[in-house]
């Protein structure tokens, strides 16, 4: 059974990783889908082949007018929004004597304002028929993670935003669900590199719990979530690690 027949979705960071498998795996299972991303050659590609299903829309979520502005254009394309999927994120490992305020506004800017201002946006669409959105934290947002301030900061401050969304908006028939991975074989940990003097008892932490996790995993998560199998799972926080923090 396709889950997504007739549904609209929008899925931030759908260029790459994660956020491309969501896309797909929607767009499969019957979706008209919207990819936001910043990296157009990346939307390109997780459209190809696709028939259309995934609708490419250039946007960089640092860029605060933009944003709602284009969740509106999604929304417009699509004929309104059923279903939200925040993927999008960026990180890095460093000691926190070297983080600079600037790196620190733009982890910050990407993965919890740009959620949160994607969801705001999105809100007045999905009221109209109910809706479900997903948040992606990690479990650097739940569990203490070394060299990663900023991110687990913006980590976890997207699991307190999905918790209060969801508890705010359920009677309108909106969910709003989270999914937390542990380590996931994509581009943004391909570009990880350990800050200086990294102890080694500490890095030891950050490896995964036997192989790393696949994007298509983490986008089987979401898509649960998203569908009607999770109608009545609100505000959870969902792991999708392996059992590395078990
Ligand atoms: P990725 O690097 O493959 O994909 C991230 C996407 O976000 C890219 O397409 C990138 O262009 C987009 N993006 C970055 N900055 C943007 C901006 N300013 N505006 C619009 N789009 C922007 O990384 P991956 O692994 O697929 O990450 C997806 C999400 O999963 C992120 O939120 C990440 O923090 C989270 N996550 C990933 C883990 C991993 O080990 N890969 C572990 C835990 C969480």
């Amino acid at each position: 059974m396709a889950r997504f027949t007739g549904r609209r979705a929008l899925v931030t960071g759908a260029a790459s990783g994660i956020g491309r498998a969501t896309a797909r795996l929607l767009a499969h299972e019957g979706a008209v889908v919207v990819g936001l991303d910043v990296d157009e050659a990346g939307l390109v590609e997780t459209a190809a082949g696709l028939d259309g299903a995934v609708v490419p829309l250039v946007c960089d979520l640092l860029d605060r007018t933009r944003v709602p502005a284009a969740v509106d254009e999604a929304a417009d394309l699509l004929g309104g929004l059923d279903v939200v999927c925040n993927v999008a994120g960026i990180g890095g490992f460093r000691n926190d004597d070297e983080q600079t305020l600037d790196d620190w506004d733009r982890i910050l800017g990407v993965n919890l304002t740009g959620t949160w201002l994607v969801c705001q946006a999105a809100l007045p669409h999905l009221r109209r028929d109910g809706g479900a959105i997903v948040t992606t934290a990690s479990t650097a947002g739940t569990d203490g993670t070394p060299y990663h301030s900023a991110y687990s900061a913006s980590k976890g401050g997207v699991i307190a935003l999905t918790r209060s969304l969801a508890v705010t908006h359920h009677r309108e028939g909106i969910r709003v669900n989270c999914v937390a991975p542990g380590p996931i074989d994509t581009p943004i940990t391909a570009q990880y590199t350990l800050p200086p003097g990294a102890d080694p008892a500490l890095v030891a932490t950050i490896l995964p719990f036997g192989a790393p996790g696949l994007p298509g995993e983490v986008a089987a998560a979401i898509a649960f979530l998203a569908s009607d199998d999770a109608s009545h799972v609100n505000g959870v926080v969902l792991k999708v690690d392996g059992g590395k923090t078990a």
